[in-house]
């Protein structure tokens, strides 16, 4: 079966008391919920992770490569910033979509540059929680199309 790795970086452990304003009120283990729920009528098997170490998020990439057919990766603040982040996915050349609750583009400028996006196969974000499940789905359409 089809498997797919949800990675989440920094701080997302937080979320549904986090800047509600800006990320919600949904928690991670609410997004998991739906997540898994998502995955079961894509017909996809799926892994759920997070996170606060550039590190442990590099060795996780690393160990998806024979285990994970797809990775959704929130990389939190580290997609501004983590060159170490971009090489993995490069190295391990497993597909990939940036995702992000906000909209990256709309907030301040420092968060318009991403370094996963020039390595993804595209880029979700502003639509909150619900962009998890477009991810999903958005993955489980490019795999079919190129399996
Ligand atoms: C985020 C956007 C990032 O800029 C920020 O550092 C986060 C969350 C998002 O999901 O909107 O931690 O990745």
């Amino acid at each position: 079966m089809t498997s797919i790795l949800i990675l989440n970086g920094p701080n997302l452990n937080l979320l549904g008391t986090r800047q509600p304003e800006v990320y919600g009120t949904t928690t991670l283990g609410d997004i998991e919920a739906q997540c898994t729920e998502a995955a079961r009528s894509l017909g996809l098997t799926l892994a759920f992770a997070q996170s606060n170490s550039e590190g442990a998020m590099v060795d996780m990439i690393h160990e998806a490569r024979g285990t994970h057919d797809g990775l959704i990766l929130n990389a939190g603040a580290y997609t501004h910033t983590s060159i170490a982040l971009m090489d993995a996915i490069s190295s391990v050349g497993i597909p990939t979509i940036e995702l992000h609750l906000s909209n990256i583009h709309a907030r301040e400028e420092f968060r318009h540059t991403s370094y996963i996006a020039k390595v993804a196969l595209g880029v979700i974000c502003g639509f909150g929680a619900h962009g998890y499940t477009l991810a999903l789905q958005a993955m489980a359409n490019h795999l079919e199309a190129t399996s």
